[in-house]
């Protein structure tokens, strides 16, 4: 399977929970650009690592790869609180919402770009906006998600280990916000030139797959 942007994977398993998905986040795909630079995509690889050990477990993968999609950011319409219980934006994230109902693990995966989630992502987890109560009460009590899912967060970039924990405790914050049991993983102190070994980081993805 070829690596490509902002993925999102939907997988079934017997011992595995029954569905998940992943979006990971890297731009240049179906782009000439990509073509031409020929750089690998880390984040993609970690994350693909993760979802092809819980296939060889017997998943069932389902893929979206954003950064071929269509789609717009959150418009703070509010129509999500108001009109309606989902979204009222109707592109290709509408799907990619719609699976975290039903997926049991999300997997999210991105480059770190300029102290966050490069632009695609970030639009991307913008419309999850959808995914809050409108009467919420508690803290506790404010996605409407079913409970007990797990997100896997994986976040590479080229600083230090350390240098971006801020993007992992927001991100995870909000994860934990709707429901998840946040696990991560993170790439720090990639290369930026290709062929960087990310070895370790393919053997920590495939053992948190393994869990
Ligand atoms: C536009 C842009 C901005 C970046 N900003 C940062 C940054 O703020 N901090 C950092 O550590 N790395 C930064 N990087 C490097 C990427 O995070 C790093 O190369 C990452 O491993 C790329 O992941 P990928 O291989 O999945 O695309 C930036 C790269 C680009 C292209």
């Amino acid at each position: 399977m070829a690596l490509l942007p902002l993925q999102l994977w939907i997988i079934k398993v017997r011992h595995f929970p029954n569905k998940l998905f992943t979006t990971t986040g890297y731009p240049f795909e179906n782009n000439q650009h990509h073509r031409q630079c020929q750089k690998k995509r880390d984040s993609a690889l970690i994350a693909q690592a993760f979802t092809e050990t819980a296939a060889h477990m017997g998943a069932t993968v389902t893929d979206y790869y954003l950064n071929a999609m269509q789609y717009r950011g959150c418009q703070g319409c509010e129509g999500c609180h108001t009109r309606s219980d989902r979204c009222v934006l109707k592109d290709d994230v509408t799907a990619i919402l719609d699976d975290l109902y039903s997926a049991d693990i999300a997997v999210f995966s991105a480059p770190v770009y300029f102290g966050d989630t490069c632009g695609q992502f970030k639009m991307f987890y913008d419309r999850m906006w959808s995914l809050i109560k409108t009467d919420a009460t508690t803290e506790d009590d404010s996605s409407r998600l079913p409970p007990v899912k797990t997100a896997v967060l994986i976040l590479s970039h080229v600083d230090a280990t350390g240098a971006h924990s801020d993007v992992l405790d927001r991100y995870s914050m909000y994860l934990e916000f709707y429901g998840f049991d946040v696990r991560i993983i993170t790439a720090a102190g990639i290369r930026i030139q290709p062929n960087t070994d990310v070895s370790v980081f393919l053997n920590d993805a495939a053992g948190l797959a393994r869990e």
